[in-house]
This record gives C-alpha cells, structure tokens and sequence, in this order.
C-alpha cells in the first residue's frame, strides 16, 4: 500500500487493510490501459463505490446490448471501495477484471481510474454531487462515455460550468446519462405521450410530494472528531449543502424533475416555506445538519401552472411519496408511489376515482425497472452511435430543485434565472482539494455548523 502525499495518515484514507493504491501517489506515472482484446467490449470505471455506485455498476453490467467489463474503481475510502468489490465480484464474477493496481484511493483516484480506460468506454460518477463537474470534465477530456447520477450541482456557478460542459460532450459525439430514471419509466414515458396528446388538457396543477421518515445522512450528530472533518462532511453528504444541496436536492429531484417533464417547461420561480422543529437526536444530542425537516414549495411556470412540492423528514406522521397532474379536462397520477412507482394512470374529473379511469400502464416485466432502462437506453445509444445527451436537462433540473431549497432558506421569492446567475459557490476550489483542505463549511465551538434562517441572512442560504 503506497502512502499518499497529502500529509494525511494512512487511517484517514484507508480504514481496511487491502490493496488499493492511494491514488495522489500515482499522479504522474503512467497507468497502461486494459488491454484491450479485439472485441466490443465496453469497459466501466466507478468512481464512488457506495450504494448506489455499486447498484449502478451492476445495472451497467446487466445490460442486454453486448458484453461490459469493470475494469477500475476509485473511493476516497478503501474500506467503501473493497465492500463495493466484493458485492460486484459476488454478483458478476466473470464481468468484474479490477486486480488491486486498478483500485484507487484518494481525491485523485478519479483521474487513475479514468486513465485505465480508452476513448469510447464509460465512466460511472457517483459521488456526491459536488464532485460531479471535475469528474464530468476529465471524462470529456479523456474521450469518454458517461453514467452520472442525479442531482448533478447545488448552486448557480457550478450549475454554469456543467451546461458548458454538456455542450463539449455533445461535441465531441459523447453519450451521456444522468440518473433521473424516472425519465425512464415505460409508464412515465407513455403518460408523457398521452400528456402531450392532450389526454387531460392543458396541465394547470401538478403536487409532489416526498414525505418520509429521516433518509440518509440527512441528521447528523457533531463531528465525532474522526475521520477529518472534511472526509467525515463527504460521508455525511446529505446534511450538508455544498455537498448535496441538502436533502432538497437529493431527495426531491424525481418528482421534481418528472412533472416538469410532463409539463414540458422548467418554472420561473418558486416561493417557499420551511422549518426545523425537532433538532436532537433520539438519543438527546443536537443535530448540527444545515437541513430543514420539513419545506413546502410553491412553483410557478411561464404560462402560470403551479406545482407544489411537499418534502418532509419527519417520522410518526402520515407518509407521502408520489405525484399527481391536474389538467384542464382530466387527471393523471404520475407516481403511484416512490420516485417513479408503477402503474401511472388517467382519469377523467380531478380525482382518482376508478369508475372514471380511462388508462393504467402496462409494462412488460423485463422493461418494469427503470434503473436497468437506463442503462439499456444508453448503452443501446452507443451502440448505435445515436445521440445521448441528459447533462442539460440534469442541470436545469437540478437548478430548479436549487431555487425551491433556496426559496425555503431565504424566505425569498427566486427565479430560475437568479438561480443559475448566482455566483454563491458552495464548494469553490474543489478541483484542488486535498486532505488537509479545510472543510467549505466550519463548525462553532459547540460543534454546530451555518443554517438556513429566512429573513436573516438576506439572499444567503446560511
Ligand atoms: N437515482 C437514484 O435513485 C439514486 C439513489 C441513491 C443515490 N443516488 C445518488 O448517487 C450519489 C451517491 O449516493 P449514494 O447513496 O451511493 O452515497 P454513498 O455515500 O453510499 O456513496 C458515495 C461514495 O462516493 C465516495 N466518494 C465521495 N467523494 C468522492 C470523491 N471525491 N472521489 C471518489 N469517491 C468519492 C464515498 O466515499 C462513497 O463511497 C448521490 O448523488 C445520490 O443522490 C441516486
């Protein structure tokens, strides 16, 4: 195992024994690519092997358009990184080929990863979101293919950065996915159709709601004092805004997203409400996390359609998680339940009322999960040298679930376009990190870090 050279000890970085390479000890040296047999295999890097990494790797090798291979991955935790192998080495033993000089560990591993593979294979991004633009852009430069998920930036400058991004990709004739999956629900996309066939009108309302008990890293307790302060906010993501965007962004993005999607229009502007009522933990601690338990979002499009948002992390009360369309002659449920739950239906009046049902989606078994969709769509895509392109619309998403958060912190109306041109930066010079970088946002002696206090703090989120 090879130190790294940020000064760091070897505990903050690797908390397993094992193989990896601490990535920043390897910047500079050549990594040889796979070698590549004369075959059409499509070759994968992961970087960031948590849940969903993991789940997004198997997605990618599960795909029914010709062979993948695993072939390099990258954590800045070795012990994430070998649980995630070991998972993946379990499920698809022949299709996983990362030997340990292809594990990296550290705030580099991304670039070593990504240079174990060639132009036309396809790099997996999921870390939090706030790494997603310095990976984006070494793979663009690397000639890459791309998975990334969703949300893909918090605030308005990083926001900028990425759509520039997403227009060098298309460029360059990269394929691009970003995992809103929703966007790829057999029965979303035939609801979309229907939608637009003018099934129930024009749409004048849509709700959304995302009311559950705590999710995540969403509350946490102070600091413990280990790992740093710095690795130890990547871990605990969701509580903090320049990693996330918070649990606003992290968690209510899909029904976000997929009613903007049915209404064809990103809104204008957004108002809002929000609050913190029960801040300890249930063993008495104070949470220190920059969230709200509870935001409510009014937001308005162009031609004046509303679509509510209400998100809640609140346990002991009722629970609501699906999304529903209001047209001028009809009403459809998007959701039934989660992200993007089977099956969406129509009817006619305002209410889901059976007798007056007029469609239910049927969707074959094998087209039923939407995170192999994705994976199917895009691989297909590339395939067949077929446009792929999801990065603007993962941006713009992504900036309209910024200006409802930011609505709610600040007490204050924002506009789309207020969002985007803003130039608070959350986690400016990230590109440059390294382990002993201090962490964007610092804690007072009582280990409580900056919150959201609309009226207070005029248009700063904390
Ligand atoms: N589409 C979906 O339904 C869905 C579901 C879950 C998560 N997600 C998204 O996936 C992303 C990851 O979420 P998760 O639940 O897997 O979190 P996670 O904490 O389980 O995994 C993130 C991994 O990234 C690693 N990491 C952090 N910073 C890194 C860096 N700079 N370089 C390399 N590795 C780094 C972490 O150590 C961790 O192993 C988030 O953006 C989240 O919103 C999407």
């Amino acid at each position: 195992m090879l130190a790294n050279n940020n000064g760091s000890t070897r505990r903050e970085f690797l908390s397993v024994t094992g193989g990896a390479v601490a990535a920043s000890a390897l910047v500079g040296v050549s990594i040889p690519h796979v070698h590549a047999a004369e075959d059409n295999t499509l070759r994968l890097a992961l970087i960031g092997c948590g849940g969903r990494g993991t789940g997004a790797a198997l997605d990618a090798l599960s795909v029914r358009y010709g062979p993948m291979k695993l072939v390099a991955m990258a954590d800045v935790f070795e012990d994430r990184l070998s649980l995630s192998h070991k998972s993946l080495q379990a499920q698809a033993p022949d299709k996983v080929d990362v030997p340990d000089d292809r594990k990296f560990v550290g705030f580099n591993a991304y670039q070593n990863a990504m240079e174990c593979l060639k132009p036309g294979d396809i790099a997996i991004l999921t870390t939090p979101l706030a790494f997603r633009w310095v990976h984006f852009r070494n793979a663009i430069q690397k000639g890459l293919h791309v998975f990334m998920e969703k949300p893909v930036t918090a605030d308005g400058p990083t926001s900028v950065r990425m759509l520039k991004l997403a227009e060098e990709a298309s460029a360059k004739n990269l394929k691009v996915a970003v995992g809103l999956m929703s966007r790829h629900s057999r029965a979303l996309q035939e609801l979309h159709a229907r939608v637009q066939n003018g099934e129930i009108g024009d749409i004048v309302l849509m709700r959304a709601y995302r009311m559950t008990g705590p999710v995540g890293s969403a509350f946490s307790e102070k600091w413990p004092g280990e790992p740093k302060e710095l690795l130890w906010q990547i871990k605990r993501f969701h509580s903090f805004l320049w990693a996330s965007g918070g649990c606003f962004n992290d968690f209510y993005i899909h029904v976000i997203d997929h009613c903007c999607w049915m209404k064809n229009a990103w809104p204008v502007k957004a108002q809002a409400l929000g609050g913190r009522h029960y801040r300890n933990s249930p063993s008495g601690n104070p949470y220190i996390d920059q969230n709200f338990d509870s935001y409510s979002v009014e937001y308005t499009f162009g031609d004046g359609a509303k679509l509510l948002l209400d998100g809640r992390c609140v346990s002991g009360v009722n629970q609501i998680y699906s999304s529903y369309l209001h047209g001028t002659q009809g009403f459809a449920v998007a959701s039934k339940s989660g992200d993007c739950g089977l099956p969406s239906s129509i009817y006619l009046g305002q209410s889901e009322n059976p007798a007056k049902k007029t469609w239910e989606s049927k969707v074959a078994p094998d087209e039923r999960n939407p995170y192999a969709n994705e994976w199917n769509d895009l691989v297909n895509a590339i395939r067949n040298d077929a446009p792929y392109n999801e990065a603007k619309y993962g941006v713009e998403s992504s900036v309209v679930c910024s200006m409802g958060r930011k609505a709610a912190h600040t007490g204050l109306e924002v506009t789309f376009d207020e969002m985007l041109n803003s130039n608070q930066e959350y986690a400016p010079d990230i590109d440059k990190w390294t382990l002993d970088s201090p962490p964007p946002v610092q804690s007072n002696a009582a280990g409580e870090y900056p919150i959201p206090m609309p009226g207070l703090k005029g248009d700063a989120e904390y």
